[in-house]
This record gives structure tokens, sequence and C-alpha cells, in this order.
């Protein structure tokens, strides 16, 4: 019976994707056009409103919501979560509507749906295109069958400050890197062919520079030049556009002055002029209302003329456009071209995503919600997350020992899914002590601290019994879930409550500390670190956490994660990434000065000093791009084809990689450039390539990458795009503070 269904689905998609593309989008235009001439202005205005309901809602569906779509007024949805819902306001859109038009239903679907994969900075940290596409094609798969047709993700906001709460929704914080994940997202959710059941409609958030809140406050103003937020913040919105994103979601923030739900420039020029994005933009929570907040418009009217006057398409839940659009089309201040081109934009969409012809959930589709294919997937994506920041020697550990499991975080089902998992059933998830105990590991359990916060040493006595118990300890410590995220950002991002003297007093026992880390960002460890032996960053690793843990420790997988962003020694660092400028006084190790090392009464000079601070230095704790595993690699032998690149030829670079370690292992090689001098000077490294290469015991491999002229473009004072000629320095190597270096020039 159920692979008869099956069949009926493959059929189903089949029959939608064989129409060829470029005669099905020049069909969409002709339809959109049609569509449009017949719909009135109200019905209009309605596609542009985006009405949110709580996903909590019980019992009898509003009826002022049903009649609201059965007039026109409302053209998608969100959170609606309730599978007949969702039929019945679809069939009174299609069936009473005026013209029958069909809603689209939309949903925080972020990092999982029901299975919950890890957090985004988890899955940035994977480097692996393929984990995140794939985590994404589930999420597809299991919410497509609540009827869920667009998700507001993937979140592509550059992160250089780790204060910031929404840090564990980015892609870190490097361009390079947040592109190729970007891309791959965006095929994920969107799938092979859009008007496949299974296929959800993406959206690029939020645009632009959210991540570039002052002090890592979340909403806070983005201040910036404007090849900064080209060269750095705008890349991966570029990437996810052109690998065919539907939607684009605008930003809270305002960027030097204008907030970006009524910006022009970004939604107007760069995003449809320059990067021809013919989708359409919905506006963020509130984002227009709160323009009056910001003291950019002076009422919601005002609100609504601006964002409408910047092509922002679609409101999320303020009104300003369902009460005020009228007027303003009668006032002048706003055309009817313009609403028809926004309406356009979204109905291109439904289109495309096949609403029209199927605008409801296939019977046969129950989304396979938490199947083992699906579990498996998101176990190895927290493998790949993992990262290993530190390993005396301890891990993996042996099976056959006794293990101290301690620490709020190491048995908290909810905990582990980080932020964003509004769905995950934490029933599902699979704690590490759940995982330890059913692989039968000899154990024995003392949490220490309830939860991450916890402040009181109650628990101590019985953690350091534990602790005695055993050969080793395994600490799961780091932030609960609501530690992160929106509006959750933090001025100390260390261990809170009790955490590190839970840690301190272990250490006293004697034992073997391995160190878990479950947060959603990275965790100043500068304090305790010295104090274990070993450091594991899981992130919030999601439903699959557990088992996920169990492999890494014991040895059956290596950790497979590096940074994606840096990793600071203390929050006063932030913010703090690795392609910086050089400065004028670049830091150095014969030049730094300890504030110790001062004279006392010494005379005020500048002279000497670089660009670093007397109590912490200039480095991170650990460099974007880092990572241990369980074996180590030499590189050496780093070739290049050529010291001079001229136009549309290439440079080849090779490097031999071998593993000098005592098991197989996975070697993630990274290539940076820089370029040397600019006419706007340049960041001191730029990542620009990287490939994973498993090697065998003693093995040695050669990888070899190509330098196009693509690759050291960059955009000006003048805001071109230009290559400049002069020297390149290129460095190959594990992260982006070591490695090998050479040079070219380019003519
Ligand atoms: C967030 C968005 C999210 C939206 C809808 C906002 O508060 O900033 O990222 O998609 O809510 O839930």
């Amino acid at each position: 019976m159920r692979i008869s269904l099956f069949l009926c689905l493959v059929l189903f998609v089949f029959s939608c994707s064989k129409t060829p593309k470029s005669s099905s989008i020049v069909k969409n235009e002709e339809k959109v056009k049609a569509l449009i001439s017949k719909m009135s202005l109200e019905e209009k205005l309605g596609q542009l409103n985006l009405r949110g309901t709580s996903s909590r809602v019980k019992g009898e569906l509003p009826e002022e919501l049903k009649q609201a779509v059965r007039e026109g007024k409302i053209g998608a949805f969100l959170n609606v979560m309730n599978k007949d819902y969702v039929k019945e306001l679809q069939r009174i859109a299609t069936e009473e509507s005026p013209n029958k038009i069909p809603l689209i239903f939309s949903r925080d679907v972020i990092h999982g749906f029901k299975t919950i994969f890890p957090i985004p900075i988890g899955l940035a940290a994977s480097w692996d295109p393929e984990t995140a596409r794939q985590s994404a094609r589930i999420s597809a798969i299991e919410s497509s069958s609540y009827g869920v047709r667009w998700t507001f993700a993937p979140m592509l906001d550059i992160a250089r400050d780790s204060r910031w709460g929404r840090v564990a929704e980015s892609p870190g914080e490097d361009p390079y890197l947040a592109s190729e994940l970007a891309k791959a997202y965006i095929t994920g959710y969107q799938g092979d062919s859009l008007n496949n059941p299974t296929s959800i409609a993406a959206c690029a958030k939020h645009f632009l520079a959210y991540g570039a809140a002052i002090g890592g406050r979340d909403y806070n103003t983005a201040n910036m030049s404007e090849s900064l937020l080209r060269n750095i913040y705008l890349p991966p919105f570029e990437a996810a556009i052109n690998s065919g994103a539907q939607t684009v979601m605008t930003s809270f923030n305002e960027i030097n002055g204008v907030p970006a739900s009524g910006n022009k420039f970004i939604l107007n020029t760069i995003l449809r002029d320059e990067l021809n994005f013919n989708g359409f933009v919905v506006s963020d929570w509130d984002s227009i209302k709160e323009m009056i907040f910001h003291g950019y418009a002076q009422d919601l009217k005002h609100a609504g003329e601006l964002a409408i006057n910047a092509s922002l398409d679609m409101e999320m839940t303020s009104r300003s456009y369902e009460l005020y659009l009228k007027d303003l089309i009668e006032e002048g201040r706003v055309s009817l071209d313009q609403i028809n081109f926004l309406v356009s934009n979204i109905l291109r969409v439904k289109y495309k995503l096949g609403l029209f012809d199927n605008p409801f959930v296939p019977e046969n589709h129950d989304g396979n919600l938490y199947a083992k294919s699906h579990l498996e997937k998101a176990k190895n994506a927290a493998i790949n997350s993992s990262v290993l920041l530190k390993n005396e020697k301890i891990l993996p550990l042996n099976k056959s020992n006794t293990i101290a499991v301690i620490g709020p975080m190491s048995n908290q089902p909810h905990e582990q899914l980080g932020t964003w998992a509004f769905d995950g059933d934490k029933a599902h998830t699979v704690t590490p002590l759940k995982a330890f105990e059913d692989a039968g590991i000899k154990i024995n359990f003392a949490k220490g601290l309830d939860y991450s916060r916890d402040k009181s040493s109650q628990g101590f006595y019985n953690a350091v019994k534990a602790a005695n118990a055993s050969d080793v300890v395994v600490l799961f410590a780091g932030e609960e879930a609501i530690l992160s995220g929106e509006a959750h950002s933090r001025a100390t991002i260390n261990l809170p409550g009790a955490q590190e003297e839970l840690i301190k007093i272990l250490s006293e026992t004697g034992k073997p500390i391995v160190l878990v880390i479950m947060a959603g960002r990275p965790i100043t460890i500068t304090n305790i670190i010295d104090e274990v032996d070993a450091v594991l960053m899981a992130w919030h690793p999601g439903t699959m956490g557990g088992p996920a843990l169990h492999d890494m420790l014991f040895g059956d997988a290596e950790p497979g994660g590096r940074l994606p962003i840096t990793w600071p020694k203390i929050s006063g660092q932030l913010p703090l990434y690795y392609n910086h400028k050089t400065t004028g006084r670049p830091p150095s190790k014969e030049k730094y000065v300890q504030m110790d090392s001062i004279k006392i009464g010494a005379w005020q000079s500048s002279l000497g000093n670089q660009s670093h601070y007397l109590d912490v230095g200039y480095t991170p704790h650990f460099p974007f791009g880092y990572g241990l595993g369980y074996t180590t690699f030499e590189y050496s032998n780093l070739k290049i084809s050529n010291t001079v690149l001229e136009s549309n030829q290439l440079v080849k670079v090779s490097v031999d990689i071998e593993n000098t370690g005592e098991r197989k292992g996975k070697a993630l090689v990274q290539l940076y450039i820089q370029d040397v001098v600019g006419s706007i000077t340049r960041p001191v490294k730029e990542l620009k390539a990287f490939k994973s290469l498993s090697l065998k015991k003693g093995e040695t491999q050669n990888v070899s990458f190509e330098i196009s002229t693509e690759d050291l473009k960059f955009v000006n004072n003048d805001m071109k795009s230009v290559i400049e000629p002069g020297e390149f320095n290129v460095f190959v190597g594990p992260n982006s503070a070591e490695g090998l270096e050479t040079s070219f020039e380019y003519k």
C-alpha cells in the first residue's frame, strides 16, 4: 500500500516537472498578465498581505480569517500549523474568492521541521554544502506535508560578532563559505522543480547587513561603506538569487540611516536592477511599521508608502498596506503600475510552485516525518558539524571505560534542538545520556547543574562522586536554546551559571575531563580550558545529537567540523574576524606589549605599540577554519603553476597532504589569497576555495586548486567590480592562521 502511494507521488511529481523550463516561464508570464487584468484593486492588495496566526491557536478557525480569504484580502499565511485549517483556508481561497487565487502557507523551517538538524552555524561548520543541502531537502519534504510551501530560510547574514544571538542562525563570518552554503540551501529547499509538491520556496534573509548590528545587539544599526556592504554582506544573497531563490526578506535594521524595509537603494537598485531578482520581497515581522520607531516614517501610512515604493511586495503582520494603500493610490503617492508590478511578482511565484493547479497537499504525501533516513542524515550532519578544539590524547574514548556523564546539557531533549526549532518534538530527541545508555556504556550519571544558567552548587557533590567512581568525565555544558537566536544577544559569552565552577571542582578529582559544548555561538573558555583534556564544540546538534556524540567520542566517527566563525578569548575582543584589514600598525609577536610588562609610572607613549589589546593580545582563541580530527596532517610541497597571471588565465596551486597520524581522517584544505596593494585596502586574507579529502593512515594526496581572475575581483570605491594588477599572496593550510605560502603577480 505504502509503495503504491509512493509511486503515485513520484508519477505526480514527474508529470509536474516535464514541461520544458523556458516554455513554462513564458506561459507563467502570460498567465500572470491575464490574471492581473481580471483582478480588482482590493484583490490585488490582498495578495500583498501576509497574515500571521499563532501556531498555538486551537479550536475553530476564526470566521474573520475565513471571510477575509473569501473576499481575496489575504494572499499568504504564516504559522498555520493545523493541517485542517490549511486545507479549509485553501479551499475557500480556490473555490470562493473572486479569482480563486491560491494562498501560500509559510513557516520558519530553519534547520529542520520535525527532524531537527544542527543549528545553521553548526551546518556552516561542516564546510560541506551537501550536508546543508540535505538538511534543507529533508526540511522541505517534511514541512510540505503540512502545506508549507514557503520557508523563511536560509538566513544569510554574515556575522562577525558572537554576542549577536542570531549567530546561531548565521552561515558564519565568511562571504565565500556563506555563498557556497547559500547555493546548497536554495537547491535543497526548492528541489529540482518548484512545482514538485515537496519543494518549498526559499527566502534569502535578512536583506541586508542585519549581522552588522552594532555591538551584536539585535536589531541595531548597520553603518558601513558601500564597498564593505558589497564585498562582505551582499555576496551570499547574490549566490542565493543566482541559484533561483524565489523570495527575499528585508531586515529589521537600518543601513546608513535608511531602514531596510523602506530602502530603495538596496531593494530597487541592488536587488531588482543589479541582481535581476524577479521573485518577491517580504518584510520581516512588523518591520514596515517599525520604520516609525526608527524615526524614518511619520506614521503607519507613511511607512506603507515608503515600503511599497521601495518595491517591498508583501507585508508581514503589520497592516499598513491593508489599511492605507487604497488612499495612497487615490492621493497619487503610489502608482497602480507599482501595485501591478508587485502583485505580478507574487503571482509568478505561486504559479511556479504549481499552486494554481495543485493547491492542496497530495493525499499520499505524509512527509516521512522522522524517517530513519532523515534521522540518519541528521546524525551525520551533527558529526560533520562538530568541531574538535582541543584533544590532549584523550579522545577517542575507550568503550570499556566507565564514564561519568555530567553537566546541564547531558540530558536536555529540548535544549539540544537549539533556536528556531518550533516543530521539532523533543520526544524524538536522543540525548547523549540516552545514546550512551543505548550503546551499553558503563555510566555514572550526575547532572551537577539542572540547566545551563543554574547557579546552585547543590549538585556538585554527586557530580564529584560520579567522577571519582569513573575513569573519565564527559561534561556536557553550554547554553540552553533560549540563550541564542533572535533578540537573545549576550554581552559576555562564557558558560553561564555555575558551569565554570563545576568544571574547576571536577578537575580537582584528577580525572580526565572531556568538555562537550552545546551552544548557539562560540563560548569563551579561556578560564577553564586548562582544566580539561579535550573540548568538542557540538553547537546545538538537533534531534540526533546524542548518537552523533556517542560515535565521535568513542571513535566510531571523527568530528568533521571547522570553525565558520572566529572564536574569541573574551567577548571584549568582538567583533573579531579573520578577513580584517592590516592597518598601518599591524600587530605582531615581536611588537606585542603585554600589560604587566609596562613599568609603573611609565611615560605616556604610543610608540612601538601596535593594533592590539594590552591584556589579551591580538589573536583569537581559535582562528576561523580551525578544527582538529583524530589524526594529524602535514602540508608540504606547495607549487604554483605560474608566477604571473594574465587576463582570462588560471593559476594552478597544488600541495601534498600527508596523514601523519595513527588512523584515517579528513583533511579540510583551505585556500586563501591576499591582494597585497589595492586602490582600497584589502583584507589580510580571503577564503577562495576549500576541499575535503579522506586520507588513510600514512597516505599522501596531492590537492590542487585553480585561481582565476574572478577570484581576484572586489568592489572599489566607485562601486565597480575590478581586478587590479599587482602581487597576490596565496596561503594553503588547515585554517586561516596556518599554512604554506606562495605568491603570483596579476598583470
Ligand atoms: C524574524 C524572521 C522570521 C520572522 C517570522 C522575525 O522575527 O526576524 O527571521 O522569519 O520573524 O517568524
